[in-house]
């Protein structure tokens, strides 16, 4: 069913879902040595979600009778200059993700793995909400962000995020 190239591609997605998470705990931790707890709490979550994706990733695998192989999680980027830095890099990475989502999705079809596929088709999705979000993020930080009483109140707003398992079952 899955091809060769298919399955290498889906295990090296593990590591770059792991690689999120631990991108996302990067600026958490930013954000919370800056006194941003909000920021914080949506990263930390974020990264919680990029862990659930690593691990449907890995049981997708599983699903399939492969044996996933784990690879070393890259040391993220821990040096930040500002806000905007961070915001820009978060949207930048989803980016990359669902260029990621997308070369495995062209593989499958190439070889009419429609099992694969309708896995990713979830993920497709996914990607779209997790651009926007990064962007609606970024586009709040420009329009308001450097003054204090509105950072403030999003920082506020941040700090309601709550934690959902994702809603695919596989
Ligand atoms: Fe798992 Fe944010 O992509």
């Amino acid at each position: 069913m899955l091809n060769e190239k298919t399955k290498e591609l889906l295990n090296s997605q593990i590591n770059k879902e792991f690689y999120s998470a631990y991108l996302y705990l990067a600026f958490a931790n930013y954000f919370d040595n800056n006194g941003l707890d909000g920021f914080a709490n949506y990263f930390k979550i974020q990264a919680q979600e990029e862990r659930d994706h690593a691990l449907l990733f890995l049981e997708f695998l599983q699903n399939n009778g492969i044996l996933p192989m784990l690879e070393g999680i890259e040391k993220p980027n821990q040096n930040f200059s500002s806000i905007k830095e961070v915001l820009q890099e978060a949207l930048n990475h989803e980016k990359y993700v669902t260029a990621s989502i997308n070369t495995i999705y062209d593989e499958a079809i190439n070889n009419k793995d429609y099992r694969t596929t309708q896995f990713l088709d979830w993920f497709v999705k996914e990607q779209l909400e997790e651009e926007k979000s990064a962007d609606d993020l970024l586009v709040k930080w420009d329009m308001y962000g450097e003054d204090k009483r509105s950072l403030y109140l999003l920082d506020k707003e941040l700090s309601e995020r709550v934690y959902t398992a994702p809603s695919l079952q596989l």
